[in-house]
């Protein structure tokens, strides 16, 4: 258990991952500030009620004024807040760009002004994009090739962390692999948690791009991931990046159909695989890093978060799968 004088910035900490890294935090009694600006009306946080170790900031990281404020007496940042998802940022290229690059090293900036040491920061495996070898897995050392305006913010904004990096400075970054599992904030618009929601609710579900290669993590585990970093030696994490995830939750598309129908095999003829050019990430990725510098270790699998969300849905506690709350 630690206890921490000075509270820990979670920018986004409302979101999907955001509100499983606040709950446990505060679990483990750290205080915790969050920003956020609650742009999907999520009332993920309700569930930590009067915390006494939580406050909440409604607001813009836009807004330098209040970031400035919210920084006070901050011992380290971790930044999630973004607009997240390609879809999303294809949608309003603008406002994504404002969020995920201009705010972000605007927070950076002055959190480096603040001399706040320690500043992690929530990129993504995308930034892999398409593997060459078919065969192969990529990791930290590879190079970046991002398919997407997402992920070309997140490459932009590591690289200028990267540059940012000095004796009282000390950025990290994590490249989370594709989310899934529960959080206050559930998302369906993420493909394990869609997957089983769909096919749980026996409605038809459309694949695409079935042989492509994805590593999955469970929303658990990156929180997990985000408290070892913050706990970590500086020394050993400064100004480098580390794939969150593990090597062995790298799944094609039409496997994670396999684990889907162990546990709903009526849903067989409710699936069609199709042809379609729109997203062409494909990658597999090795996570020995985080597990060999840290000792980190997954406590989910993929089939893990699959009956959580057959169980969600079944016991009522997600309902109409298609609301606007649970998307991007
Ligand atoms: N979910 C994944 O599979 C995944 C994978 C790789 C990386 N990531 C990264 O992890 C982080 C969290 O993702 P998530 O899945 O929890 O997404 P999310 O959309 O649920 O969370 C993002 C949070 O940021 C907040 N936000 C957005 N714009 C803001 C602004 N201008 N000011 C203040 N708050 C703002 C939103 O209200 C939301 O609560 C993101 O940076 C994302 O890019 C997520």
């Amino acid at each position: 258990m630690t206890q921490n004088d000075f509270p820990i910035l979670i920018t986004g900490g409302a979101g999907y991952i955001g509100s499983v890294l606040v709950g446990q935090l505060l679990q483990d009694n750290y205080r915790v500030r969050v920003i956020d600006n609650l742009m999907h009306r999520q009332d993920s946080l309700k569930l930590f009620g009067d915390n006494k170790n939580l406050e909440i900031v409604d607001g813009d990281i836009r807004n330098e004024t209040l970031v400035k404020q919210t920084l006070k007496g901050i011992s380290a940042v971790v930044h999630l807040a973004a607009i997240v998802g390609d879809p999303a940022c294809e949608k309003n290229k603008q406002l994504a760009t404002a969020v995920n690059k201009d705010a972000s090293r605007m927070l950076s900036a002055l959190a480096k002004e603040q001399k706040i040491k320690r500043f992690l920061f929530a990129s993504t495996c995308s930034n892999y994009g398409k593997m060459e070898a078919k065969d192969g897995y990529v990791d930290e050392n590879s190079e970046l090739k991002p398919v997407s305006h997402y992920a070309r913010l997140k490459v932009d904004f590591e690289e200028f962390l990267f540059s940012q990096k000095s004796a009282s400075f000390c950025p990290v970054i994590l490249r989370f692999a594709t989310a899934f599992g529960m959080s206050p904030r559930p998302r369906l618009d993420l493909t394990v948690n869609e997957f089983t929601a769909v096919l749980a609710m026996g409605e038809k579900l459309e694949i695409y791009g079935a042989d492509f290669w994805r590593p999955y993590c469970h929303t658990q585990d990156i929180a997990r991931a985000c408290q070892l970093l913050l706990e970590a030696d500086l020394s050993i994490v400064a100004a480098q990046a580390f794939n969150v995830g593990d090597t062995s939750q790298n799944f094609q598309k039409k496997t994670l159909i396999e684990l889907i129908l162990k546990e709903i095999p009526e849903a067989k003829d409710l699936i069609i695989f199709v042809t379609k050019e729109e997203d062409p990430r494909d990658y597999r990725v090795n996570f020995d890093k985080i597990r060999k510098t840290l000792g980190y270790l997954k406590t989910k699998t993929v089939s893990n978060g699959i009956c959580e969300y057959i169980e969600a849905i079944k016991c009522g506690a997600i309902t109409d799968i298609h609301a606007q709350r649970y998307r991007n």
